[in-house]
């Protein structure tokens, strides 16, 4: 990308973009220069991180049936992957007739028989019972289109538990469905949160004022209940979605989506000031990024927006460009002389980014391939966060033990940072992590009813499906506690190649000499 505009009080865009879809190896090395660990001091690391992860395992039987179900139907497994495929597509059908036969076509081939018993959680097994009787049920009653009355009748109560079945796990990560709930509920804890008004990528004009006029009110709500005396770090604070604030929240669409989201957040930001709570942009697609920055320079120069320490973003670790980012994040704090909120996490569309870049053919792809190189990246932005103090709040996102356990090496003696996890997730991680300091741990805590849940809930099912994933590990005892927390700097320099063997470039994956279409990327286009 080329950015020709002065970058004096603007995002360096190129700068940045030069690591877009830069070979992993050479991200890696800038990595392993600047995070600078010993191997003392690694291993002290490790250590901490295995007496997380150990008093974090033991409590693994009293952890919710949520929990347990996704251990059994994890996403390494077909049934795991068919249910997931289910919920996805059941919340988005409307009628009945069509749900019962998505059920049915879900339902029948499944080998639920293999799950049975298999689970130490009770219910988690009556619910594989629940899957056979179902299944033997569709193959009774006329198999993939049960067409006769019978069936008909029958499939109601099935497609039924199967919808309440969504609504528990809809339950298990959404903190409220309102937001005067939420602020009652969180009067009952000395707990800090975030607060997430569910929806995203409005789809028209009236949807993005709808949501627009959710976060206002919820910002104002959250004001009330707030004591503007305390610092923004003292106080619960709100996560905002761009895409959910304009349609058209793209690159291309620039110019007119920008002013217009620009000046929606102010309103939210000005709200946001009054009380003295933070105000977080969430990170979304990497497509969005360049669009987000600009809306950014728009909040960073607003002078009815001065003196306020609220103002916040998030850095996905699993982009290649992630350390320029906050590089660059830094560089403009300093200049505006505005303390911004920086919350670091490894990014919840890692799929999403591999399935785009090859849809695009694009020449490799803007996220890592391996977990670990994403868990190394984290560390390098987080060095950056810690060592800049003053301008930067940092707040570390994670649900991994090593994580944790790095990111307080790294900061010694500084406290002037807070941890953050996901409503019904590392609840006992976080525990364990901050009652050996006077640290926080804020809570990222969704709120909205059913119908605006899907593409969170996916996310989640996906993150805690995962195999790769650190809570989806910590729950399986095969895999021991060395090989949970692993050192990311020790596997970064054990020559295995950067690029994961499985995952091809982007343009290669039809295997052989035949190369898919070279694809544009507009999010990548010059800036005028
Ligand atoms: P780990 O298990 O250590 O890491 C899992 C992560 O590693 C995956 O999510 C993915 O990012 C990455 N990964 C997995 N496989 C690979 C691979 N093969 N190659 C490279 N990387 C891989 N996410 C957003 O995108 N935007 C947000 O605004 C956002 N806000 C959040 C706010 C809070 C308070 C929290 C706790 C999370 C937020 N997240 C957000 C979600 C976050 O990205 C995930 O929870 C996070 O990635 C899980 O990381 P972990 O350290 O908990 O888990
Ligand atoms: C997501 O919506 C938590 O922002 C993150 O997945």
């Amino acid at each position: 990308m080329r950015d020709d505009r002065d970058h004096s009080y603007h995002f360096d865009l190129e700068k940045i973009g030069e690591r877009h879809t830069a070979s992993e190896q050479s991200c890696i090395s800038a990595l392993l220069g600047a995070i600078d660990l010993d191997s003392g001091a690694r291993a002290l690391i490790v250590e901490q991180a295995v007496k997380y992860a150990e008093q974090t395992r033991m409590d693994f039987a009293a952890q919710s049936t949520v929990d347990h179900l996704l251990q059994e139907y994890g996403l390494a497994t077909e049934e795991g992957v068919e249910l997931m495929r289910l919920c996805e597509a059941l919340i988005r059908t409307p009628d009945f007739a069509t749900a019962r036969l998505l059920v049915r076509d879900k339902f029948l081939n499944a080998d639920w028989a293999s799950h049975a018993g298999g689970s130490s959680h009770f219910l988690v097994n009556r619910a594989t019972n629940g899957l056979q009787v179902a299944q033997s049920w569709i193959q009774r009653s006329g198999g993939k289109q049960g067409r006769s009355l019978a069936a008909k009748i029958g499939d109601y109560p099935l497609a039924v538990a199967v919808l309440r079945t969504m609504r528990l796990l809809g339950g298990h990560f959404v903190f409220a469905q309102s937001i005067g709930t939420a602020l009652k509920k969180a009067r009952k804890t000395k707990e800090l949160f975030s607060f997430d008004m569910l929806g995203e990528a409005a789809y028209t004009e009236a949807d993005s004022e709808k949501y627009f006029d959710a976060y206002l009110g919820a910002t104002r709500a959250i004001v009330e209940a707030s004591d503007r005396r305390k610092t923004v770090s003292e106080n619960h604070g709100i996560s905002v979605k761009l895409s959910a604030l304009h349609p058209r929240y793209e690159y291309a669409k620039r110019d007119t989506c920008v002013p217009v989201i620009a000046r929606r957040l102010v309103e939210i930001c000005k709200e946001a000031k009054r009380g003295n709570i933070g105000v977080t942009i969430d990170a979304e697609e990497t497509e969005r990024l360049e669009v987000s920055l600009l809306v950014m320079e728009q909040l960073l120069a607003a002078p009815e927006l001065a003196d306020w320490d609220g103002l916040g973003i998030v850095v996905q670790a699993y982009q290649r460009r992630a350390s320029r980012l906050v590089e660059e994040l830094i560089r403009l704090s300093k200049l505006h002389r505005r303390r911004l909120c920086v919350r670091l996490v490894k990014g919840a569309y890692w799929d999403s980014e591999i399935k785009r870049a090859q849809e695009l053919g694009l020449e490799s792809y803007p996220v890592f391939t391996r977990r670990a190189t994403t868990d190394l990246s984290y560390l390098g932005c987080a060095k950056l966060l810690l060592d800049t103090e003053k301008w930067i709040y940092p707040q570390f996102a994670s649900h991994n033990a090593h994580t944790l356990a790095a990111i307080q090496h790294l900061a010694g003696d500084f406290e002037n940072y807070e941890f953050q996890r996901l409503h019904g997730m590392g609840e006992t991680l976080h525990e364990a992590v901050v009652k050996t300091s006077r640290l926080n741990s804020r809570i990222y805590a969704p709120i909205g009813n059913y119908h605006d849940l899907l593409p969170y809930l996916v996310r989640r099912l996906i993150e805690n499906g995962a195999n790769s994933s650190f809570l989806n590990q910590l729950m399986n005892e095969e895999v021991t506690l060395a090989e949970l927390v692993k050192d990311p700097v020790a596997i970064a320099m054990s020559g295995q190649p950067a690029q994961h063997p499985k995952i091809p470039d982007p343009r290669d994956i039809c295997g052989g000499a035949r190369l898919s279409g070279l694809g544009v990327d507009t999010a990548q286009q010059k800036v005028e």
